[in-house]
């Protein structure tokens, strides 16, 4: 399951409109689709035609540990399911306070779907709270919309040292694209935004721009996603050319991933415990591991992919080297103390 989230603090820059729509175009091309809405506003429902108040089982009673995620699945369109939210979720920040590992509850949540669809999409609150950091955890990559505007420009920046903060801290290395939205070609500040986007990201920018489309706004206040509002509209050519280009990224991927191997990587330790990995693949630079709460227990993990070889690793559980006692394979390490060796 390819995970993806539309996150950007700054508010109403179209991240519900492109979640709901991508996850349309996929599921019309065939593809199963999860979405799932982190946004107590609940704006994924109503853009997808249902209220707040009509939904029983939302995230909130998946990331409260009352149901499993199963039970909160709706059946929207063909291949189209979704979990989505109402204002209650606004009080999960305030339930989770002070737990270890929260950033962490909705990974834990998704163990049992994942063989089940092809994407998930995740639409994030405005923001950035504990909501936005569990999508951020559950998530491959990140499409980041901007509209044009400079309060965007600046959003971008501060959700991009965010970004690296996910990765410095919880050493979860997530890929980003940015996405113009709502995007006026007709003004030169429009076209300007563009530019400066791509100029600053060319590796990191869709080449697709969303357009400014009244029917997009229409197709919103009636419950309804482009695609299904409007097959001719401007905004439903820029949605399928956006998949088909999160389709070819996906290709690319997986053509630079043909000889690597995903490794999981497992550690018993205490749920209250901060354990990392460390190892010739991370140039020996801890990454965080993920508390999984399974059948036999909970269990820290983390999945690194690999390319064939031999490498040392270590884990690092509250700040004590300690080899995988799981691994029979050790070498003495240059401390008089022993690595564990992982052969892929
Ligand atoms: N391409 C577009 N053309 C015209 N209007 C658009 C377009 N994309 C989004 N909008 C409109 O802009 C408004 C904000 O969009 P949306 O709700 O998707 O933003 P958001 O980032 O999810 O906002 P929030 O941060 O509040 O969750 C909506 O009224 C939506 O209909
Ligand atoms: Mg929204």
């Amino acid at each position: 399951m390819r995970r993806i989230i539309l996150v950007n603090q700054k508010g109403g820059c179209g991240k519900t409109t492109t979640a709901i729509n991508i996850a349309c175009c996929l599921a019309l091309k065939g593809k199963k689709v999860l979405l799932i809405d982190l946004d107590p506003q609940g704006h994924s429902g109503q853009g997808l035609g249902v209220q707040p108040d009509l939904i029983e089982k939302s995230i909130y009673e998946v990331l409260s540990g009352k149901i499993a995620i199963e039970d909160a699945i709706m059946p929207v369109r063909e291949n189209l399911d979704a979990v989505f939210s109402n204002i209650v979720l606004s009080a999960f920040e305030q339930l989770m306070a002070g737990k270890p590992g929260r950033e962490y509850t909705l990974t834990g949540s998704l163990a049992g779907i994942e063989e089940k669809y092809d994407y998930l999409i995740m639409d994030s609150p405005p923001g950035v709270g504990l909501l936005s950091f569990n999508g951020l955890m559950a998530a491959d990559e990140a499409i980041i919309p901007v509209e044009p505007s400079s309060f965007s420009l600046d959003g971008l920046e501060k959700l991009l040292e965010t970004i690296c903060l996910v990765k410095e801290k919880a050493g979860h290395d997530l890929a980003f694209s940015v996405l113009a939205t709502n995007v006026d070609q007709r003004t030169n500040f429009s076209k300007k935004v563009v530019s400066i986007l791509k100029e600053k990201f060319p590796d990191n920018c869709f080449s697709t721009i969303i357009n400014s489309c009244t029917r997009v706004k229409e197709a919103t206040y009636y419950g309804k996603p482009a695609c299904e509002y409007d097959k001719k509209c401007a905004a439903f050519f820029d949605y399928s050319q956006l998949t088909e280009e999160i389709q070819e990224r996906e290709n690319e991927r997986r053509e630079k991933q043909k000889d690597k191997t995903e490794v999981v990587f497992h550690c018993r330790a205490p749920e209250d415990s901060m354990v990392q990995i460390a190892g010739d693949f991370n140039d020996w630079t801890p990454e965080t591991l993920q508390l999984v709460h399974g059948e036999n227990g909970s269990v820290w993990q983390k999945s690194i992919t690999l390319s064939a070889g031999d490498y040392q690793y270590k884990f690092l559980i509250d700040g004590n080297w300690t080899p995988d006692s799981k691994n029979m394979g050790m070498v003495d390490d240059p401390f008089g103390s022993q690595n564990s060796v992982i052969s892929v």
